[in-house]
């Protein structure tokens, strides 16, 4: 069960500052309102990975995931994030809705494994893909994300790297099964972008440790 109405919790996240000036970079593109709420919503009500659990959010921009797990009464929630402007409106949107984290603001790839090994109950991401010039980040991410988390990882993958993916979770000890194939709306955000909104095929997996 979840605490809160699937409406709800979309609704609230609605309410939320996305990036400003997005980085082309650092691939920052919002996790959709509607996304993040059926993510976090399907992590609580199916499998119980969200309330009184700690949590951690790998890449956490604004802080959509984070602040939705805080939502559905996540004990702990600490959002790992690299870009200073978006850790101000990740802040501002704490302040806004009176909800709080724990904020970090750093590069996940250097500072973080040893650290922070096995401290989080669920890991939620929506890691940058890899398409500029930072080939292999996602792995990265998940690599990290499944040294972070005790149990779970809920993560977005590009479905045509779907094998490959699922792959290098068990290379890690996890096991990956896709809950949910969705046709991610990334709108014109960046100059090279023709058309006002690009539709990609993405997976949403749920990977568990696979003991
Ligand atoms: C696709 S966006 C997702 C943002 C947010 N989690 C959401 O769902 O809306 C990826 C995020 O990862 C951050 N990021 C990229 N590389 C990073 C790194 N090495 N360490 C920490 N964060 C990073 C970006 O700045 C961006 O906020």
């Amino acid at each position: 069960m979840a605490s809160l109405r699937m409406k709800d919790l979309e609704q609230y996240l609605q309410q939320l500052d996305i990036f400003e000036k997005p980085k082309v970079m650092l691939e920052q593109y919002p996790t959709s309102a509607h996304i993040a709420s059926h993510l976090l919503y399907t992590a609580q009500s199916q499998f119980n990975d969200i309330e009184n659990c700690s949590i951690a959010d790998l890449g956490a921009g604004c802080g959509v995931l984070s602040l939705g797990a805080k939502m559905l009464n996540a004990s702990y929630v600490v959002a790992f994030e690299i870009d200073p402007d978006a850790v101000d409106i990740l802040k501002t949107n704490c302040d806004d809705i009176e909800l709080f984290v724990d904020i970090v603001q750093c590069d996940i790839l250097q500072t973080l494994p040893d650290k922070f090994e096995k401290m989080f109950d669920t890991v939620i991401m929506n890691p940058p893909f890899g398409t500029k010039k930072n080939a292999g980040i996602d792995i990265k991410f998940l690599e990290i994300a499944t040294k972070l988390a005790k149990k779970t990882v809920y993560s977005l993958h590009k479905t045509s790297t779907r094998n490959y993916v699922l792959k290098k979770a068990q290379e890690f000890g996890f096991n990956g099964k896709v809950i949910a194939e969705l046709r991610y709306d990334l709108p014109q955000v960046y100059k090279f972008h023709k058309k006002s909104s690009v539709d990609i095929q993405v997976d949403f997996i749920r990977f568990s440790f696979d003991n």
